[in-house]
C-alpha cells in the first residue's frame, strides 16, 4: 500500500512512470494528480515554466516528490525527445504516455491569419505524434499504455473550429493507426478520450466563456451539465489500469452525450 512512508489511495501505479504533455493545467493536470494519488512517478511536459513549477509542487506533495517538470513546445521534436530522455534517465522506461497538449480559439476559416490553422494543427496533431514518437523507444514493451486527448470536434462540424476539427480528426486517426502498428508483438495499447465541456478548463473558457454561453451549450445535452476534471481523470485511470488491457484503438467519449447530437454545437451563437 505504500512506497517509503507515503500512503497512496492505492498502489495501482506504484513503480510506474507517466509522462503527460499539457500536464501543467486542466484535464491533464487532473490526470497527473489522479495517477500520483495512485503512486505513479510523473513527468509534467508543458510550455510555461511557472505553471510547470506550480503543478510539480502539487504533484510532488501527492507522490512523495517523484515528479519532473519539462518545459518544451510539443511541436519541437528534438527538444521534446531530449525531455523524454531526461524523464527516462530519472525514472526508467515509460509505462504511460498521455498526449494532452492542445491549443484552441474561435476563428472564422476565411479570416484566419497565415499561421493560425497551422498553430492548432501543430500543437494538437503534430504534438500528439511527436509525443508518441519520442516516447516509443523508451516504452515498456510489452505493456505500455498510450492515451491521446481528443474532442467532439473530431467527428462533429463546429463553426469557427475548422482548425480544431481537422486537428482532432487527425488525432483520432493517429490513435487507430498506432494501435495497429504498435500492437501485436510490440504490445503497446493506444486509446483516446474525447471530453465534452469540462468545467474550469481553458478550453471551455476560450470557446464558451464561463457564463451564459456555457450554460446554454450544456442545457441541450442529454446530461445537462459540464463534466468535472475529476471525471476525466477517473476515465484515464481506468484506461491505463488492468481493467482495460484488452482495449486498443478506441476513442471513449466522456461528453454528457454531446457526440449524439447531430450537427454539433454552435459556438457562433
Ligand atoms: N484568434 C485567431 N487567431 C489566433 C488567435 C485567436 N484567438 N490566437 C492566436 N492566433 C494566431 C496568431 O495570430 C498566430 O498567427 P499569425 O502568426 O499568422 O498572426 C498563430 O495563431 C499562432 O499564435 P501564437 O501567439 O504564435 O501562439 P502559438 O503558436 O503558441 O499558438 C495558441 C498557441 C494560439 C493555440 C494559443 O492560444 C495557446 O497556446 N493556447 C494554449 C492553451 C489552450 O488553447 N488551451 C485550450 C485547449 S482546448
Amino acid at each position: 500500500m505504500s512506497a517509503g512512508s507515503k500512503v497512496f489511495k492505492s498502489d495501482l501505479l506504484v513503480g510506474q512512470t507517466a509522462l503527460i504533455t499539457g500536464g501543467s493545467s486542466g484535464i491533464n493536470l487532473g490526470i497527473a494528480r489522479r495517477f500520483a494519488e495512485h503512486g505513479a512517478n510523473i513527468a509534467i511536459v508543458a510550455r510555461n515554466p511557472e505553471k510547470i513549477a506550480r503543478a510539480c509542487e502539487e504533484i510532488g506533495a501527492l507522490n512523495g516528490g517523484r515528479v519532473l517538470g519539462c518545459s518544451v513546445d510539443v511541436r519541437d521534436y528534438p527538444e521534446l525527445a531530449e525531455q523524454v530522455q531526461r524523464t527516462v534517465a530519472q525514472f526508467g522506461p515509460l509505462d504511460i504516455v498521455i498526449a494532452g497538449a492542445a491549443g484552441n480559439f474561435l476563428a472564422p476559416a476565411a479570416a484566419m491569419s497565415d499561421n493560425a490553422f497551422a498553430a492548432v494543427v501543430g500543437i494538437d496533431l503534430l504534438g500528439t505524434f511527436n509525443t508518441f514518437r519520442a516516447s516509443f523507444a523508451h516504452l515498456h514493451k510489452p505493456g505500455a499504455r498510450l492515451l491521446a486527448i481528443s474532442a467532439p470536434q473530431a467527428t462533429q462540424v463546429m463553426p469557427l473550429q475548422s482548425h480544431a476539427c481537422a486537428a482532432k480528426a487527425g488525432v483520432e486517426s493517429l490513435v487507430r493507426n498506432l494501435a495497429v502498428e504498435w500492437g501485436g508483438r510490440i504490445g503497446v495499447t493506444v486509446n483516446g478520450i474525447s471530453p465534452g465541456c469540462v468545467a474550469g478548463t481553458e478550453g471551455v473558457a476560450r470557446l464558451a466563456g464561463n457564463g451564459a454561453m456555457a450554460g446554454k451549450l450544456v442545457s441541450h445535452l442529454p446530461i445537462p451539465r459540464m463534466a468535472t476534471v475529476d471525471e476525466m481523470a477517473d476515465l484515464a485511470l481506468f484506461l491505463v489500469s488492468p481493467l482495460a488491457t484488452y482495449m486498443t484503438g478506441q476513442i471513449i467519449a466522456l461528453d454528457g452525450g454531446v457526440s449524439l447530437l447531430g450537427g454539433g454545437m454552435r459556438l457562433d451563437g
